[in-house]
Order: structure tokens, then C-alpha cells, then sequence
């Protein structure tokens, strides 16, 4: 049995779910009228009610003090003051300093002047891309951005320029390539005009397959028509902790934003990773993006457990994977801005959490991060919510809901009428004793996130909120949340496997299934 499953607290917990479990959610309310009041928390400009979660006061003060256990408040400092947490790869995890306002220490080298820095170069390109003086090889001012990258260096910004679509500056259009499939680029420059298409290849290592392949493509889209010329590189920017790699690609060097190996790739929209943000809703935006964030930081930091957001939220995700069997969890915004957050958050949590090893090398005897997925509400109601009332699994959802966001008050209605009324039908289902095939089961747990505006800072708090989540998580579980070897075993597979594809390459060596699956895909006819 490892540490962890030994506990106390966990222990404890196992023992009071089995008391809890006779108890349901109809129960816990109609025994508690302030339930909804002292089941939820605010923060600046986000309200979590997690009223509807199977627990009551007592499995709350348990899970806090697994919490404390596992030395949660230690692990949040050694996080802000630059330790190297990501054991595995021996780096420190600092994107909590892409920001701060006060000094942030690696190694006792204040980074905040880097950073500063690198913000001052994203706020000249960003006025001079919205204001049409960004000009390709022939003078003529840029009128669409293809941001390339793929994973941490496109979820976040494609996200968020989605998010804050609202708040759109008059500037170049906006789009997104991330898949090796040519036909992501090439639907993409359908329609563009090359002498006025800018690229920003996104990559914080450079060497990722899909970021190259596509980089090269673009780079042959526009030689092929506007010809070979060094001027082609002012239709090029970069951000990466790799400068001689985008050198490589002709990128000039006032044109490379940097990025550190102290920021994870799905830490990194707070960096230059995050100027197709900027580009879309401005810098000022991009700023007030970094201040929610940096309020959401603050809370963290400094408030204790059974009061703290993140922790709340990665306690309760605990509770429902490891005492209640959940093994995925949906997210669903009520929002069309925020239909891509769902997409965003499966690599947020799933990469970093998704690990059956801990940090010490030891085989996990406990579940770790659930499945994540999700769509927009409403549509998703006509999707797949049947299966969330009436599946034979209880799958936990986050409900994510705006105040007002400038639309209609009736359209605004409509959206939280239907949130509320899903998160109701899961939480107290419905009897029908004539008709068992119309009966909702009830007792299936869901938080609701409410932001009162849709707006940049609230955005900040919401995705620094998910990503203090995954850390608490991590920490219980003692994993590193910061690696993702599984993903880089698989690249190097395929980078094996490619010339075999291409040529007459040797297959032996390999299993049956891939020998026999290479053979039928050389076949041409
Ligand atoms: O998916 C693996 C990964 O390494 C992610 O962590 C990262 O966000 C993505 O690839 C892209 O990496 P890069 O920014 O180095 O191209």
C-alpha cells in the first residue's frame, strides 16, 4: 500500500464515504437551508458552488486535512519561490512569474526583468500588427495571423482568442494551425493572400514535428508565390526557448519572443505564446488577463485550505475519483466563447496529471487525473447529457456559467436557466413511479463556476483557478504534473516509424500488427 492509501486522512475518508454513501443529495439539503451558502466560495470574480458534491461538513474537513497531509502549503511555496519541483526534468515551475509584479527568484536570478521585457516586445508587435504597420515583403500591411503550434503553444491562445472574441480590436484576422495533416494549413491559406499572410510559429522547443512541418509548408506556400527572398522573413515571428531553431527557419531575431524552460508548454499562454490573445482583444486586455490570473495567485498562495479555491476544486475532483469511482469528468460551459475551454483543459489536466507513476518512481496503488471532455451547453444537452442522467455511470461535470456578458438579457436567461436546470435534474432526478424509464437516478455530483463577466480578467482567474487545481492534485498524489514522458515516447515512435512509411525502409524488428498495418499504407493503389 503506498503512503498515501495508508494515511489517516485517507482512511478516514474511505470510512465516511460508506456512511455518507445512505445519504442523498436530496437529504443533505432539505437537512441544511444555508447548504448552497456554506457550500460555496467567492473569489474576485468567480463564485464556485459545490453545494451539489455528495459531501457535508465533515468529508469537507477530512479532505482538507489530506491536504495538509500532503503538505500542500509547502509544495505551493516551493512552486512560487523557484524550486526545481519538476523533478524528472530538474527544472523549476515559474509560470506563476509570467504574472507577477514582485520579483520572482530562480536560482537567485530575479526573472521579472526577462519577463517585463519580452511584454514590452509583445505590446510593440501587437500595436504595429493593429495598427497596419506590420508589412510583408512588399510593403503591404498584414491582414491575417496564422498562429502555428500545437498543444501548450495553441489550446491556450486558440481558447482564449475565441474567449475574448467579444473584445476584438479592428486588426488582422486571427486563425489557428496545429495538426501535421496538411489539410489543417491548407484550409487554412485557402482564400489568403500571401503578401499580406504573417506567420508566428509557436514552439517552445522547436523541434516538435507538427510546429516544423507546418513552418516549412508555410514558408513554401509563400516562396512558391511571391518567390525566394530574404524578405519573406518579415512574414515570420517566433516564441521559443529556441532561438538558433527559429533562426534556422529565417526568423529575424527581433522577430523570436523568448519562452523559458522554467514554463511548462501548457503553462506558457501568459508568455508570448499568449500574442495571438493580444493581437486579438489588445495588450491592455492581454494585461488584465495577467492581473485575474495573478488575483487567482494571490488567493492561492495565501488562503487557508478549506477556504481556497483550487484546493477546493482539486479536493473535491479527489473525492470523486478516488472515494466515489469517478473516472471522467465533464466540463460545459454555457458559453459559445467558451467552447474551446473544455479542449483546453484536457491537455491542462490530462497531461499533467494523467501518470500511474509518482514522483518517486513508485507505481500508484490510488486513480489519478479522470478523464476530461466536454462541449458548450446548450448543444451539449442534446448530445450527450442523456447519458449524464441517466447512464449507468455518475460522471461529475463543471458547470461553467456568465453573469452578464453583454448579449441580450433574455438570451443570458436562457443560458443559465438551462445550466441550473441540468445541474438540478442531476443532483435531485426525477420520480416517476409509473414510468421507470423516465426516472432520473439523481445524486450525481457537479460544481458550478459562475464568472460575473466573460471578460479578460475573469478569464485570467478561471484558467490560473484550473491551473492550481492540477498542482493541489499533484501534490496529493504525489505526482510530477509537470512531465509528459508518455507523450514524448510516442514521438519518438513515430519519428522512427516515418521513414519506414516513406521509402522501402527496414519493418523488421517490429511488432505484427505495425509491420502488417506499414505494408497495407505503402501500398499506393
Ligand atoms: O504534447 C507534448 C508537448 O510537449 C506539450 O507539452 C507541448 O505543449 C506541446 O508538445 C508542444 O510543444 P512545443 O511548444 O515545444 O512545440
Amino acid at each position: 500500500m503506498s503512503r498515501l492509501t495508508r494515511s489517516p486522512a485517507w482512511q478516514a475518508l474511505a470510512a465516511h464515504q460508506k456512511r455518507l454513501s445512505a445519504v442523498t443529495l436530496a437529504q443533505l439539503f432539505a437537512a441544511d437551508v444555508s447548504r448552497a451558502e456554506r457550500f460555496s466560495l467567492e473569489s474576485g470574480d468567480l463564485l464556485l458552488d459545490y453545494s451539489k458534491h455528495r459531501v457535508d461538513a465533515e468529508a469537507m474537513r477530512l479532505l482538507a486535512e489530506l491536504a495538509a497531509q500532503a503538505q500542500v502549503p509547502n509544495w505551493i511555496a516551493r512552486m512560487f519561490s523557484g524550486d526545481l519541483i519538476n523533478n524528472t526534468e530538474g527544472r523549476a515551475v515559474l509560470h506563476v512569474a509570467l504574472r507577477s509584479k514582485s520579483p520572482a527568484f530562480l536560482e537567485g536570478h530575479d526573472v521579472i526583468p526577462a519577463v517585463r521585457a519580452a511584454r514590452e516586445r509583445m505590446r510593440r508587435f501587437v500595436d504595429e500588427a493593429l495598427h497596419g504597420a506590420l508589412k510583408g515583403a512588399d510593403g503591404r500591411a498584414i491582414t491575417d495571423i496564422v498562429n502555428i503550434g500545437i498543444g501548450g503553444s495553441d489550446l491556450g491562445p486558440r481558447m482564449l482568442s475565441r474567449a475574448l472574441r467579444k473584445f476584438r480590436k479592428p486588426g488582422p484576422r486571427l486563425h489557428f494551425v496545429a495538426n501535421i495533416d496538411p489539410a489543417d494549413l491548407e484550409a487554412t491559406l485557402d482564400g489568403l493572400t500571401p503578401g499580406t499572410t504573417f506567420f508566428i510559429v509557436a514552439s517552445k522547443t522547436f523541434t516538435t514535428a507538427e510546429t516544423l512541418d507546418n513552418a516549412a509548408r508555410a514558408r513554401a506556400w509563400l516562396e512558391a508565390r511571391l518567390g525566394k527572398s530574404a524578405g519573406l522573413s518579415r512574414h515570420f515571428a517566433a516564441v521559443t526557448a529556441n532561438v538558433p531553431g527559429a533562426a534556422e527557419l529565417g526568423v529575424p531575431p527581433e522577430r523570436i519572443f523568448p519562452l523559458w524552460d522554467w514554463v511548462g508548454g501548457r503553462y506558457s499562454v501568459w508568455s508570448a505564446v499568449g500574442l495571438p490573445v493580444a493581437l486579438t482583444a489588445g495588450m491592455d486586455a492581454f494585461e488584465e488577463l495577467l492581473e485575474g490570473a495573478r488575483a487567482m495567485d494571490a488567493h492561492f498562495r495565501s488562503t487557508p485550505l478549506e477556504r481556497n479555491m483550487p484546493a477546493l476544486l482539486a479536493l473535491l475532483e479527489i473525492w470523486c475519483v478516488n472515494f466515489l469511482g469517478a473516472q471522467s469528468r465533464a466540463v460545459i460551459p454555457y458559453s459559445e466563447d467558451l467552447r474551446d475551454f473544455p479542449a483546453y483543459l484536457q491537455q491542462l489536466e490530462m497531461e499533467s496529471n494523467g501518470k500511474c507513476v509518482d514522483r518517486d518512481g513508485n507505481e500508484v496503488d490510488y486513480a489519478t487525473a479522470p478523464v476530461i471532455w466536454g462541449a458548450a451547453g446548450t448543444p451539449s444537452q442534446h448530445s450527450f447529457h442523456q447519458l449524464l442522467h441517466q447512464g449507468t455511470q455518475r460522471i461529475p461535470v463543471d458547470f461553467i456559467v456568465i453573469g452578464q456578458d453583454g448579449t441580450s438579457t433574455a438570451a443570458q436567461a436562457a443560458l443559465g436557466a438551462n445550466a441550473l436546470a441540468q445541474s438540478a435534474a442531476l443532483a435531485f432526478g426525477n420520480a416517476a413511479p409509473d414510468a421507470p424509464h423516465k426516472v432520473l437516478p439523481g445524486d450525481r455530483p457537479s460544481s458550478t463556476l459562475l464568472l460575473k463577466h466573460l471578460n479578460p480578467r475573469a478569464l485570467g482567474s478561471l484558467v490560473a483557478l484550473y491551473e492550481h487545481k492540477v498542482f493541489v492534485e499533484g501534490a496529493i498524489w504525489n505526482l510530477n504534473s509537470f512531465d509528459q514522458w508518455g507523450v514524448e515516447h510516442g514521438k519518438n515512435l513515430a519519428r522512427t516509424l516515418l521513414p519506414r512509411l516513406i521509402g522501402s525502409g527496414e519493418v523488421a524488428g517490429l511488432d505484427s500488427s505495425t509491420r502488417t498495418l506499414i505494408a497495407r499504407l505503402r501500398e499506393r493503389d
